[in-house]
Order: C-alpha cells, then sequence, then structure tokens
C-alpha cells in the first residue's frame, strides 16, 4: 500500500434530455452547420428540475465502484471536482450520503475544466503517502445553470454531465505515470463566472454584498489560443518526465471544449488523429465531467483496454492546466 496507484474503475452520467443545434438556432442566431464547423458539437445532455448535480455525480460514481469491485463503504476519500455544486458549502457530503460512503471524507475542488485532473493529481498524493487507500473522484458540472441563454458565443458550447473514477494504492507499480499542473491568474478575465453584489444597505454606513453569480463570459478567441500553446507543452513535459515518446500513446483524452482545439493539439504532439477519445458531437463542453466521461465511455465500448497509457490534459477557467500520463486499470 502507498507504493502506486491504479485507476480500477469508471462510471459517467448525463442528464436525459437533449438539446440539438437546431433547437439553439431557434433561441439565439446560429445554426448546426456553423456550430459543428467551428466545435464538432451536435447535442448537448441538460439537466432538468428534477436532475441535480449531487444525483449525477452519486450515479457516475455508484458506476465507477461497481467497475472497480469494491464496495461504497471501501472508500476513504471522496473528491468532487466542480464549479457549480448544488450547494455552495459544497456537494461532495451530499455525495457521499447518496453512496452510503459512510467511511469516507469528502470535500470539493474548484478548477473548472482542469477540475478532474487537479483532482487526480491531488488524489495521488494522499494514495502516494499511503494516507488512504481506496479514493472517488468526481467530475461534475451544470453548467447550463449559469450559461446567458441569450448569448450565442457561450450559450451553444456547454452541456451538463459527470463522470466518476476510482483510483487505488498499489504495492508495486504506479500507473500514473507523470502530472502536471499550471495556472496564470493573470489571464484570469478571459473566462468567468463572477459574483456582483447589490450592495444593499443594512443600516447606516453599513452595506452588505449580497448579490448573485453572474452568467458565464469568455473571450473565445484568447482561451482557444492557449489551450492551443499551453496543451501541446504540458502533456510534453509530462511524456518527457514519464520518459515516453508521442508513439508511446495509445489515447489522447482532452477536455472536451472543442473537436479543432483536440485535432490541433494531437497534430502539435504528432498523435494521429484515430487516436483522439472524442465524445463532444454528443455531450458539448461538460466542463470538469468532461474528461472522465469521454474515459467511461472508451472503456465501456472496449476501445480503452487494460495496459493502454493515455495522456490527457484538462484546461479552463483561471486560467488553469494540466496533463496526466496513466495506464488504465
Ligand atoms: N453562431 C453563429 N455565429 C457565431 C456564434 C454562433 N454560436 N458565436 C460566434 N459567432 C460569430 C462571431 O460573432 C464572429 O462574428 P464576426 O466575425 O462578425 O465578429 C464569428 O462567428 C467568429 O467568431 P470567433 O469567436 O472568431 O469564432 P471561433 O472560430 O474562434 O470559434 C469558439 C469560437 C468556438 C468559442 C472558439 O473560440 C473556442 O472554442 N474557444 C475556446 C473555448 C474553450 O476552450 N473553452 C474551454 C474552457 S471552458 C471552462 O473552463 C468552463
Amino acid at each position: 500500500m502507498g507504493a502506486g496507484i491504479a485507476i480500477t474503475g469508471s462510471g459517467s452520467a448525463a442528464p436525459q434530455t437533449v438539446l440539438t443545434n437546431d433547437q439553439l438556432a431557434a433561441i439565439v442566431e446560429t445554426s448546426d452547420e456553423w456550430i459543428e464547423s467551428r466545435t464538432g458539437m451536435k447535442h448537448r445532455h441538460i439537466t432538468s428540475e428534477r436532475e441535480s448535480l449531487s444525483q449525477l455525480s452519486a450515479i457516475a460514481a455508484q458506476r465507477a465502484i461497481a467497475m472497480a469491485g469494491i464496495a461504497a463503504t471501501d472508500i476513504d476519500l471522496i473528491i468532487l471536482a466542480t464549479s457549480t455544486p448544488d450547494d455552495l458549502f459544497g456537494s461532495a457530503c451530499q455525495v457521499q450520503g447518496l453512496i452510503g460512503a459512510t467511511k469516507a471524507v469528502a470535500f470539493d475542488l474548484t478548477a473548472a475544466c482542469s477540475g478532474f485532473l487537479f483532482a487526480l493529481i491531488t488524489a495521488a498524493q494522499f494514495i502516494r503517502t499511503g494516507v488512504y487507500q481506496n479514493v472517488l473522484i468526481i467530475g461534475a458540472d451544470v453548467l447550463s445553470r449559469w450559461v446567458d441563454w441569450s448569448d450565442r458565443t457561450t450559450c451553444v458550447l456547454f452541456g451538463d454531465g459527470a463522470g466518476a473514477v476510482v483510483c487505488q494504492g498499489i504495492d508495486s507499480g504506479d500507473r500514473l505515470l507523470a502530472c502536471q499542473m499550471y495556472s496564470d491568474g493573470s489571464q484570469n478575465n478571459n473566462l468567468n463566472l463572477n459574483y456582483q453584489s447589490k450592495s444593499p444597505n443594512l443600516v447606516a454606513d453599513v452595506t452588505t454584498q449580497q448579490g448573485t453569480y453572474q452568467p458565464i463570459t469568455m473571450n473565445g478567441r484568447e482561451v482557444y489560443r492557449f489551450a492551443v500553446a499551453k496543451v501541446p507543452e504540458a502533456i510534453g513535459k509530462a511524456m518527457f518526465h514519464a520518459n515516453l515518446t508521442a508513439e508511446d500513446i495509445d489515447w489522447l483524452l482532452l477536455h472536451q471544449a472543442n473537436q479543432r482545439i483536440m485535432d490541433a493539439v494531437a497534430k502539435r504532439l504528432k498523435i494521429p488523429q484515430h487516436k483522439i477519445l472524442t465524445n463532444v458531437a454528443e455531450y458539448g463542453n461538460t466542463s470538469a465531467a468532461s474528461i472522465p466521461l469521454a474515459l467511461d465511455e472508451a472503456v465501456r465500448n472496449g476501445k480503452v483496454k487494460p495496459g493502454d497509457i493515455i495522456a490527457s490534459s484538462g484546461f479552463g477557467a483561471g486560467l488553469t492546466w494540466g496533463a496526466a500520463i496513466f495506464q488504465w486499470g
């Protein structure tokens, strides 16, 4: 225990309601052709009033736990990567309650679309030091709650979902081969979901900060430029530390923000296009959920097999980005 990490189970869940490009074209001035040619997206899944982030997370978590062949009561730690909790105090404990992981400690981690990777790397520290044996990592977001549905430059991009993996300590070998994390606060204004206060007067000389979060704003071109430059750099460094070359990589698993970003990153890394794991056409950008959601689909449809080497990268608001190279199973 404590020597290394294996990722032994995955699971995912998406809301039932599907929103098509054509339906979006009825709300804002856009078209199926524009959205698909610029992003690769056809559909996204949108959370209804009967669903919640915690419920989606719990379903994804239960599927990952079942695949790992352990019980919820075996989980020591739950990290829920999300920027859209049901409760601003955190939703990880709600998920813990829903799945009955009675022995686990649970907390949220916020790093937007890099959240899942940051959570994986955080979990690895607890496992490698022998503090915890079984860690459940969930990436989940319901950005549909925070999209301005009249802004065509952002509303066409996002969807909702949840993905989860179980990481376990193993005696020998370490299947997390390398990882990198970065942030650049000087570019923070390129992607925000900001709080805005109305500053109402409480009593004389005392105002409060009561208000609400404002819909997502994004400088798409800058975020695009940032992703295409930084993601290959981060994966390249991780490959160097893992002593691997592009030919050793079986699958490229990127945050599903835009098919064009994924294609450009693969090209820069000289990884052939057929090695890109993508489901952006079906789900759009599901933020922290996108990497584990795409991983789970690829595992369940038999694409990703035990021993396969996966180069993964998340990037997004903060700005934050990171890379991890791991061996599945
Ligand atoms: N339908 C039709 N036209 C549109 C739409 C739309 N939905 N959105 C924008 N346009 C128009 C623009 O107004 C612009 O018109 P103009 O030339 O008259 O000004 C034109 O299309 C081109 O706009 P661009 O912004 O240059 O389009 P681009 O090719 O850059 O694609 C996109 C935009 C898809 C947003 C791209 O920039 C992108 O993917 N950026 C990265 C986003 C991202 O990766 N986010 C990840 C992080 S998410 C997170 O952390 C939560």
